[in-house]
């Protein structure tokens, strides 16, 4: 692994290209990493994990049914970085309300909100699934965060990342000066800058929607999607390639390293059913957005910039248009025409 930089040396070398750091980002990066390994480890296990297997037969807060490893993720995620004294709280996809430090650990500066599985109806069949974090600075004079304390929009964010467990376990980082990828070396437990700088690239032929949604999609995506699938012959003027793995972390992740677009947007059956979008704005939309535009893409609702949506409540639910810049305008396009 030499031929590699170590995780800690490059966040390291970071924090010392700045006079001012205190080192309490790294130090609650530290933590995060090892919640993801945890995790990494415990889904790695499989079927042999029996006790982390099959559904726990409860709902989260947005009627979603639960896995055992949803709620067994989330709190290796809690026990993991809950006593380092950087976080003042956190927020999860599984729990109905956010969490503010206990009171018998240090509460710092940092509030964490996450996906602890994203994916997780892909464990039972093997695929990757990953955790999704965002990291928030806590208000000024704030001592014990609520729920409103988390309501930020996503261009507050000083952080975010993902660890996908896929085939190798990889985590992706943006501090907002760009992102970098990290592969996990199972033998030493140690991450290692594998992927330095990843950019998307600006013009694709590759897209990633749900199509059995297709007949509830609204006139733009219809239209774009459309316009893909006649390939050569139609007026984009080149053949697509679609994917669809359901589980946003790999989705996406296929799209920092070879462009595309990822699309969860609006439909007819949303709007019938009162709901605005599946993905959730404060642990998929806004960590993913900001990692997507560090690498030079753009993420999108179809008519606002997803990280400048003032939230209104926790788990609030948006649309997601995101990956390369030139087929992600377009869309917005076809929705500021329509
Ligand atoms: P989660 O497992 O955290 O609930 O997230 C699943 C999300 C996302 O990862 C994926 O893109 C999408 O749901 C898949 O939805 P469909 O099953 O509707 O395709
Ligand atoms: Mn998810
Ligand atoms: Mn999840």
């Amino acid at each position: 692994m030499s031929q590699y930089t170590s995780f800690y040396k490059f966040i390291s070398e970071e924090q010392r290209e700045h006079p001012f750091s205190s080192g309490k980002l790294t130090g609650l990066l530290l933590e995060v990493l090892s919640a993801c390994k945890k995790i990494a480890f415990l889904t790695g296990q499989g079927q042999l994990a029996s006790q982390a297997m099959g559904t726990a037969g409860t709902e989260n807060v947005q009627g979603e049914q639960q896995k055992k490893l949803d709620i067994l993720s989330n709190e290796l995620f809690i026990e993991s970085t809950q006593w380092c004294g950087y976080l003042a709280g956190m927020a999860s996809e599984e729990m109905d309300h956010s969490l503010p430090v206990p009171d018998i650990y240090p509460r710092g500066n940092y509030l964490i909100t996450f996906d602890p599985l994203d994916g997780s109806s892909n464990i039972d069949i093997n695929v990757s699934v990953g955790t999704i974090f965002s990291i928030l600075e806590l208000t000024e004079g704030v001592g014990k965060p609520g729920d409103e304390d988390f309501l930020q929009a996503g261009v507050k964010q000083v952080c975010a990342g993902y660890c996908l467990y896929g085939t190798s376990t990889m985590l992706v980082l943006t501090t907002g000066r760009g992102v970098n990828g990290f592969t996990l070396d199972p033998g030493t437990g140690d991450f290692y800058l594998t992927m330095p700088d990843i950019k998307i690239p600006e013009e694709t032929s590759e897209f990633a929607i749900n199509t059995s949604y297709s007949r509830h999609w609204e006139p733009p995506v219809k239209r774009y999607i459309d316009e893909c699938l006649a390939g050569e012959e139609g007026p984009l003027k080149k053949n697509y390639n679609m994917r669809w793995v359901a589980s946003m972390v790999a989705d996406v992740h296929r799209l920092l390293c070879r462009g595309g677009i990822f699309m969860y947007p609006m439909d007819a059956n949303m709007v019938a059913k009162g709901v605005s979008g599946k993905l959730r704005l404060l642990y998929e939309a806004n960590p993913m957005s900001f990692i997507v535009e560090q690498a030079g893409g753009v993420a999108s609702t179809g008519s606002e910039r997803i990280m400048e949506i003032q939230p209104s409540e926790l788990h609030q639910r948006v649309p997601v248009i995101m990956g390369s810049k030139v087929e992600v305008e377009r869309v917005v396009g076809y929705h500021q025409n329509s």
